[in-house]
């Protein structure tokens, strides 16, 4: 193993001085160090898979398969950790809580819960998901059938049309998106029960994917050559684009396929949209309703009390620059949200994308507000100490300045996103009860061939807040990182795992 040749001198969080030009010789001396102090606790669990902890293992499951969010755990996964770690219900927390699978699974355990998203897209599934559980499922079923008979083209008002912005223009044809505004107008203007207007307005939600020429895909939405938009060197055919009709007679189907287990038989009998009878062996509406902050959890965690939560389940976003404002633009378009609130947002989610700018100020400043600058501080300083972190921070930075990065802003996301996750796991291991838990899901990932342990990184940031790593679970076969590097570097195994953290017991 070679020696790290080069110096650096810390300025800040955010800053690396290069005092010494001499090349750097990558090095993996603290990453391998590193490895063997949590080598005993990488195990692989044969009960877990990498389609559980997806939305895959949601598709037919009622209510988590109407709205697709591909980040999603699995309800599946949520019921085998807490059946296996914690069988006791308590109170639950998910800090990045997405469409609230972690919430809804726990709360049908018995578990009391709560949730944090700051992705609109999220919150608003969860609401909506709160509707459908208390929703009079007859009289949904009577309203859908009647919407779904009518010329929607009729209802068209132009003051519910959709305020496009960049990155979404012409992403539906012309009869689908008049279709889906004269929906969308039907709804505000004729349905007058509100729980029924919030369920018919999510299906509608839930399809603008389905019924546009765009297909999700991590860091962008690709575009199908029909929509006309410039292509780039592979033409992509997304296959089948449904029309608004189908796509929401489907989506209110689904639906009702869901709520019917509570409803009045005879009457949904009768009616043509009526679907294949599945009886359910689960029950899938919770006796206690999750409870869900909208913001970042960067800003509502230091609010939250210490030692009060029995069981975080989570999954932070990877840092992998996934871009969940691109991806869910359609989805943001329609709750509302212009260019600006767009962009505004992107800054606030916690960086994994090469245009996040650093939080160091908005932390520094929340913390000192609330009094909180020795912990501020502490974090900085547990963050600066991780030697395999600043190790891969180095490499990257002086890859970055040789022109080795596929972008020059990867080094700066890298460090953006342990910086900011060192505080949420601060957070955490304060907030738990003695002999709480933590279960965390989350990838490694590789950049110009340095690996980043992201594992064994958060693993020990955790430690040095006083938790201990009971298992680094890894899922079924590593993954590259990206299509390049396989090129490049070749495919090797990177880990995706769940950790379980735990805080000692009194
Ligand atoms: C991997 S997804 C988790 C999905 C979730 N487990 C589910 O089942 O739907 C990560 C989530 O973190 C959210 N997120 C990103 N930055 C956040 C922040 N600062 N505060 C709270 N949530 C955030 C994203 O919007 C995304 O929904």
């Amino acid at each position: 193993m070679k020696e790290n040749l080069h110096m650096i001198e810390v300025v800040g969080e955010s800053n690396y001085k290069f005092v010494d030009p001499v090349k750097v010789i990558p090095s993996s001396v603290a990453r391998t160090a590193l490895y063997e102090k949590f080598k005993s606790k990488i195990l692989h669990n044969p009960s877990l898979n990498r389609m559980l902890v997806s939305f895959q293992a949601n598709k037919q499951v009622p209510f988590y398969g109407w709205f697709k969010y591909r980040e999603g755990f699995s309800e599946r996964l949520v019921t085998y950790l807490l059946q296996y770690l914690k069988p006791q219900p308590g109170l639950l927390l998910d800090p990045f809580a997405g469409c609230g699978s972690a919430l809804f699974a726990a709360s049908a355990l018995g578990w009391q819960t709560k949730g944090i998203e700051l992705l609109p897209v999220g919150s608003y599934a969860t609401q909506a998901r709160l509707v459908a559980h208390r929703v009079n499922p007859k009289e949904f079923n009577k309203v859908a059938a009647e919407v779904a008979r009518i010329n929607f083209v009729e209802y068209y008002d132009q003051g519910y049309a959709l305020k496009h912005i960049a990155i979404t223009r012409g992403a539906f044809s012309s009869e689908n998106e008049e279709q889906l505004i004269g929906y969308i107008s039907y709804c505000h203007n004729f349905v007058t029960n509100n729980d029924i207007r919030t369920l018919l307005l999510y299906a509608a939600f839930c399809i603008l994917e389905d019924i546009s020429y765009t297909r999700k895909d991590g860091q962008y939405l690709r575009w199908d050559a029909r929509s006309g938009r410039s292509q780039g060197k592979s033409v992509f055919n997304k296959g089948a684009i449904l029309t608004f009709c189908d796509a929401i007679k489907q989506k209110l189907k689904q639906m009702l396929a869901d709520l019917y287990p509570y409803a009045n038989q005879t009457a949904l009998l009768n009616d043509s949209l009526l679907p294949k009878i599945s009886l359910l062996k689960h029950n899938y509406i919770p006796a206690i309703e999750p409870t869900l902050y909208q913001g970042s959890c960067l800003e509502i965690l230091p609010t939250t009390q210490t030692s009060s939560i029995d069981f975080v389940m989570t999954s932070p976003p990877y840092v992998n620059r996934y871009d969940y404002t691109r991806t869910y633009a359609l989805e943001l378009v329609f709750l509302g949200f212009n260019e600006e609130k767009v962009k505004e947002l992107r800054q606030k989610m916690l960086s994994c994308t090469v245009e996040n700018r650093d939080k160091r100020a908005q932390l520094e400043q929340h913390y000192t507000s609330m009094g909180l600058s020795r912990e501020f501080f502490r974090i900085n300083s547990v963050f600066q100490q991780q030697s395999a972190l600043q190790e891969v921070l180095t490499i990257l930075e002086a890859y970055r300045k040789e022109g080795k990065l596929n972008n020059a802003n990867i080094a700066r996301m890298v460090r953006n996103y342990f910086y900011e996750m060192c505080f949420v796991i601060y957070e955490l291991a304060r907030i738990l009860k003695p002999g709480g838990m933590i279960a965390m899901v989350n990838d490694n990932v590789r950049y110009a061939g340095e690996e980043v342990p992201v594992d064994l990184i958060l693993s020990d940031m955790a430690e040095s807040f006083g938790l201990t790593t009971r298992y680094i679970w890894t899922l079924g076969r590593g993954k590259g990182n990206s299509s390049q590097q396989m090129g490049s570097h070749g495919r090797s195994e990177l880990r995706k795992c769940i950790y379980i953290w735990e805080k000692q017991a009194l």
